[in-house]
């Protein structure tokens, strides 16, 4: 049985074929309207320690178009280690559902739900990774330019869940990935190592203090909030440190004419992003969005019928 706890865990060939799979089950949907059932009679339980949009959207929608149901379990309901353990939490979903999607705060607790549950979990976000976003965001790469590989990707920001895991599946599919943060806050040293450790093929990863050198000729642009959830009181402290993180026109005029931007949203218009480039030609972030949908779809599907 396995799990989706994070893209190191999954190898090149794997990832790729999920992709391939996203784009099959997209373009079914686009032509009929509908996808086979193939996943009648499943659940899925959704639990959430923080707030969704797309995530909980997109895997409830995504069940329901593939024939099978979702629950959603908010922070109201499960309280991890604190309404009850998170061994038991595991053991007790694994006697309602199919698999397990959880958003959590501490990572240590996926992988505890993973070791005790007796049924697939997937990572909906934690502190460390976000591992379903960077599918989307390969399969949108991946739609854009035919191919990851050889490509730049360029990360303006925060260090965070989302870098990482951007980061990791560059590694994996050989883009060339180029990070800018503020010294204090870019990505930890252990995060660049594994992913050095994960490269299919030998591929730059560089980390810069300006967001000018990480963008040059990239041929993606990528942010996200400065400030993740759970971080609001650091807020005041963080917005100081990354005024010039900002995705502008400017910015993204000296990377490739061709480029796209992407954010894994919800985004912070005037913080991290202007509305010009939100909202601008190359911007690809409702697509990636919705890349969401397609790319769960196929992850669903491997992890329940295989
Ligand atoms: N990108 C993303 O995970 O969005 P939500 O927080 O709305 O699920
Ligand atoms: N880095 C953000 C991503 C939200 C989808 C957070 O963790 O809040």
């Amino acid at each position: 049985m396995r799990h989706f706890l994070d893209i190191a865990d999954w190898q090149a060939n794997e990832i790729s074929q999920l992709l391939t799979n996203a784009q099959r089950l997209k373009a079914e949907l686009k032509k009929n309207g509908t996808n086979d059932p193939v996943l009648k009679g499943k659940t899925l339980a959704m639990v959430f320690e923080k707030p969704s949009l797309r995530t909980r959207a997109s895997f409830d929608v995504g069940m329901q178009q593939l024939g099978g149901f979702s629950v959603y379990l908010g922070p109201s309901e499960i309280g991890f280690n604190k309404r009850e353990s998170v061994a038991d939490i595991a053991r007790v979903l694994s006697g309602y559902a199919d698999v397990v999607m959880a958003r959590v705060f501490q990572h240590k607790h996926l992988k505890q739900l993973a070791q005790y549950a007796s049924v697939p979990v997937i990572n909906g976000l934690s502190d460390e990774s976000h591992p379903c976003q960077a599918l989307a965001d390969a399969l949108t790469i991946v739609e854009t330019f035919g191919r990851m590989d050889g490509l730049k990707v360029a990360y303006v920001g925060d260090g965070n869940n989302v870098a990482a895991s951007l980061m990791m599946i560059c590694a994996k599919l050989g883009a060339r990935f180029a990070i800018a943060s503020p010294n204090r806050y870019t990505l930890a040293e252990a995060a660049f190592q594994k992913a050095v450790q994960n490269m299919t093929v030998p591929v730059p990863i560089e980390s810069f203090s300006t967001a000018e050198k990480a963008v040059a000729n990239a041929d993606v642009v990528y942010t996200d909030t400065w400030v993740s959830m759970g971080q609001e009181a650091e807020r005041d402290e963080k917005i100081r440190h990354f005024v010039h993180f900002q995705v502008t026109a400017q910015l993204m005029s000296l990377a490739k004419p061709n480029a796209i931007f992407m954010h894994c949203l919800p985004a912070h218009r005037g913080e991290e992003v202007t509305d010009e480039v939100a909202d601008g030609k190359q911007s690809a972030i409702f697509r990636q969005a919705e890349n969401r949908l397609h790319a769960q779809k196929a992850l669903l599907i491997r992890l329940l019928k295989q």
